[in-house]
């Protein structure tokens, strides 16, 4: 063992410090350094791919990825070093398939009908199925379409259609359609036809795609964002749309109100959410929990049972901050030295272990 692990970072984004350094990630190294390990945060570029690659290899047991890869140029740079690290020994946190499997919106897709997803939950890849399947979805009712990539609520849309009790069969292509972006909340006007040649910016290009899940009313009670160390529920943040008309984003940037509770507040929300774990790591490919990830759940009411049920919106794994829990950094030391521990004593790259 090298006792040592590397936290790759993005140069620019929102969530840096003074020193460009994100905030959360000094604590990782101070905590990591109690336990006698050393850490260091390195800038991953294309530019520098080889030589950090080479570095990462020669130094370090793990790295843990902190990147939102929305920062960067292409994501597929980066992923490619990160799997070609995992191959050659070093643990990844997380593993760079897992990353791209969590992170994705159609995550949320990959878990329907399961209790946390309901059935009438769509992904578009190409523009003749969303064209196809999108006007029928929406005549039943209204609909929440999000673009793969976008975060803080951009190319997040409530999409209604207007004036459709009448109208027997499909939606006619000029239907006018209510639309309003999670961004900032603001609503728009465009008929069906607009709308659909709209959203091929957001099919277009690397990992386009578009999920389609029913629009869940109750989010003005508050969107419930469940963090996570691995199976573990640590933190809870109920954020709440503002209170002005079609207010439905639970981003900051739009007015939201933050809530930092503790895990014992939400009993039944950690039930589900334990509940379902086996289910989530099965569907999304089997790969061991992310280290720090969250998931974002919003009430529904059961119609059989008339209680109370969670539903899924997202998940995030590739650079979940916890900037206001710096206290987080002690378990994730321990988790980190657990994992790395486990992994000496049966290394699953060992041909005697190898399945
Ligand atoms: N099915 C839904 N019903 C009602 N509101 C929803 C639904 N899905 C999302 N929202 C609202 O829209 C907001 C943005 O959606 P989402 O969190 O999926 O994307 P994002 O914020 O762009 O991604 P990220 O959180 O990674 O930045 C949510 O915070 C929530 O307030
Ligand atoms: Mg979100």
């Amino acid at each position: 063992m090298k006792n040592h692990v590397v936290i790759f970072e993005a140069r620019g984004g929102s969530d840096k410090g003074k020193y460009g350094f994100r905030k959360d990630s000094k604590p990782i190294i101070d905590s990591l350094k109690k336990r006698g390990w050393t850490a260091e945060i390195v800038f991953y570029s294309d530019k520098d791919r080889g030589e950090i690659y080479r570095y990462t290899v020669e130094k370090a047991d793990a790295y843990i990825s902190r990147v939102n890869p929305g920062n960067l140029n292409s994501e597929t740079g980066y992923f490619q070093m990160l799997r070609e690290l995992v191959s050659n020994g070093v643990e990844g946190l997380p593993h760079p398939d897992a990353m791209i499997a969590y992170g994705a919106k159609n995550s949320v897709e990959k878990l329907k009908g399961t209790p946390i997803v309901p059935d009438d939950v769509y992904t578009y890849y190409d523009f003749d199925s969303l064209k196809d399947k999108f006007p029928s979805s929406l005549k039943k009712g209204v609909r929440v379409l999000k673009q793969n990539r976008g975060s803080t609520g951009e190319g997040i849309w409530r999409v209604e259609a207007l004036n459709i009790d009448k109208i027997k069969g499909n939606l006619p292509l000029d239907t006018k359609l209510k639309l309003t972006e999670a961004k900032d909340n603001h609503t728009e006007e465009k008929t069906l036809q607009e709308f659909l040649e709209f959203c091929i910016q957001y099919l277009e290009g690397e990992n386009g795609m578009l999920l389609d899940m029913p629009f869940l009313e109750r989010i003005i009670e508050g969107e419930i964002r469940v963090l996570m160390l691995r199976d573990n529920v640590v933190n809870i943040v109920h954020k709440k749309p503002a209170e002005t008309k079609d207010a439905f984003s639970a981003t900051l940037f739009s007015g939201a109100k933050y809530r930092y509770d503790k895990p014992e507040q939400w009993p039944e929300l950690v039930n589900s959410v334990e509940k379902s774990l086996p289910l989530i790591q099965s569907r999304l490919g089997n790969y061991d929990l992310p280290l720090i990830w969250t998931a974002d759940f919003i009430l529904d009411t059961d119609k059989k049972t008339g209680e109370d049920i969670y539903i899924l919106g997202e998940i995030n794994a590739s650079c979940v901050g916890f900037t206001t829990f710096l206290e987080l950094s002690e378990n994730i030391a321990d988790e980190v030295l657990a994992l790395l521990d486990a992994e000496s004593v049966v290394n699953p790259k060992w041909a005697a272990f190898k399945k």
